[in-house]
């Protein structure tokens, strides 16, 4: 359940295990294990940290007691998030010492946003760490990893690199199980100049970087050549991307989606997280005008009061989010809304509170990520007046995301009786079932031969569970 429970976001999903290793090439294989938190960005990284480190001889493993390097991709988005981190490294210490018996080596190294923030205090607090490394330093990983098996150790990179790190890895190569994968994320564009009063990202992400168009074509190529059908560009602001297009000019997302669309064999596209802000008309427009675009956006809106919204330094009002969303849906009828609300602001009164509720009433989402504020160290609002108590922010968690739970299920009964696009990824528990995603998201289980992976087929849905909808191929 995307709104209940513990905080998880759209940008933060559960901790993933990397993927299983392939066979055993030979006794003395490396075996990396990453477990990655926090966002789609951090995934893609991982993605990527694997990709370089299979380049230079290791195998993934999902079992840290196999594994000779212990990576943790790690996010700081919230305070739950960031003490995750230092309770998995005392697991991951348990380990080390374990396979330090049996005269087996374990390095850990510690990646991503709580690398960047906490750098060498890392260490300090859990000295089983032997490397530090920030988010856009880990093109550097090969080259550290070696110095920490030459025996150095409490390695910290955590500067802000010149140059870009996507111009130093390996091309994009998918991991042998990656390979039936239907579905992959590229990352656009990275960091955030945007500010907002209670955020880490642009601290921890640095500044805001478009990728250059013709490398992401490529490296779309590269990923549809190798059988996925569906990409999500990934970026904290990717509405604001404007990376250098083959003209010499700065291309918008929009003109980047029309590029990538031109791709045979790549069915369908999304992006996230949009900013309200940077929804420009050609974005709006090509929600009409590109089939493969997906009529589904997350756009966080974080808080329905004005005075709340300017102590956020979001730039934006209720009234201009409920303008936009009015553009979105005319220029796209069938058009579906995800997206973020923090409950507990500072200051946040209970009229500002209900003024959120009233905005997720006015708009209807289909899904939305909603948190309890998370006062972040070195971060405007951390230390702001009047900090909403505790128990106050609870109250008003539970409210806003029993609202939220009804407007999901609401949207997803809807859809029963329609017929929607389906891609197939994967076979479903019971034998002759596979698993799809509809155009927002939703896991769909159907009954149909194996022929349909990796396709898209139209749909009926005939029921909607708690979690899935249920459907049938209808005839094509
Ligand atoms: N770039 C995205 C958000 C990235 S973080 C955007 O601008 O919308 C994902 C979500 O985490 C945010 O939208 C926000 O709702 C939530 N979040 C970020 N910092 C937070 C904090 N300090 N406390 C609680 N929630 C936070
Ligand atoms: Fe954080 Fe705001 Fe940037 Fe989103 S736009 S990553 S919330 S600073
Ligand atoms: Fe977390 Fe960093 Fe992503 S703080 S949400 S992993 S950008």
């Amino acid at each position: 359940m995307s709104s209940g429970g513990e905080n998880i976001g759209l940008l933060e999903k559960p901790p993933v295990d990397a993927p299983a290793p392939a066979p055993e090439a030979s006794a003395r294989t490396r075996r990396v294990h990453i477990k990655t938190f926090g966002c789609q960005m951090n995934v893609y990284d991982s993605e990527r940290m694997s990709e370089a480190l299979g380049a230079g001889g290791y195998t993934a493993t999902d079992t840290p007691e196999d594994a000779s390097l212990v990576l943790l991709n790690t996010c700081h988005i919230r305070e739950k998030a960031a003490e995750k981190v230092y309770s998995e490294l005392g697991r991951i210490r348990a380990i080390k010492i374990r396979r330090a018996g049996i005269g087996q080596e374990t390095m850990v190294v510690v990646a991503g946003c709580v690398a960047q923030a906490e750098g060498a205090e890392i260490i300090r607090r859990a000295p089983v760490v032997d490397l530090v490394i920030g988010p856009q330093s880990y093109h550097r990983l090969p080259a550290l990893i070696a110095r920490i098996q030459s025996g150095e150790r409490g390695l910290v990179e955590t500067e802000f690199p010149e140059e870009d790190k996507f111009e130093h890895l390996p091309e994009r190569q998918l991991a042998p199980r990656a390979r039936r994968q239907t579905t992959a994320f590229l990352t656009a564009q990275e960091g955030c100049d945007k500010f907002c009063t209670f955020c880490v990202v642009p601290y921890t992400r640095g500044a805001e970087l478009s990728r250059p168009v013709a490398r992401l074509v490529e490296e779309a190529r590269r990923l549809v050549d190798q059988g996925v059908r569906e990409l999500t560009l990934l970026g904290q602001n990717v509405n604001a991307y404007h990376g250098a297009g083959p003209d010499g000019n700065a291309w918008s997302l929009a003109r980047l989606i029309g590029a990538l669309s031109e791709i045979d064999g790549l069915e369908r596209l999304r992006y996230m997280t949009s900013h309200p802000r940077d929804m420009s008309d050609d974005l709006i427009a090509a929600h009409a005008n590109e089939p493969k675009l997906m009529p589904y956006l997350h756009l966080p809106f974080q808080a329905g009061a004005d005075r709340i919204l300017a102590a956020m330094n979001r730039k934006h009002t209720a009234a201009d989010y409920m303008a936009l969303v009015g553009r979105l849906r005319r220029a796209r009828p069938d058009l579906a809304l995800s997206t973020d609300i923090i409950v507990g602001f500072p200051g946040e009164t209970d009229a500002e509170f209900e003024a959120t509720l009233a905005m997720v009433r006015e708009v209807v989402f289909a899904q939305a990520y909603s948190f309890k504020y998370s006062p972040r160290p070195g971060t405007p609002a951390a230390s702001m007046d009047r900090q909403v108590p505790e128990p106050v922010k609870a109250e008003r968690l539970q409210r806003l995301q029993a609202l939220l739970e009804e407007q999901q299920s609401a949207f997803a009964r809807g859809l029963v009786g329609r017929t929607v696009p389906v891609l197939f990824e994967k076979a479903g528990r019971k034998p002759g079932q596979l698993i799809g995603r509809s155009p927002y998201l939703q896991s769909v289980h159907v009954e149909a031969a194996d022929a349909w992976l990796g396709r898209v087929a139209d749909t009926a849905i005939l029921s909607a569970g708690p979690n899935s909808l249920a459907g049938v191929i209808k005839a094509q």
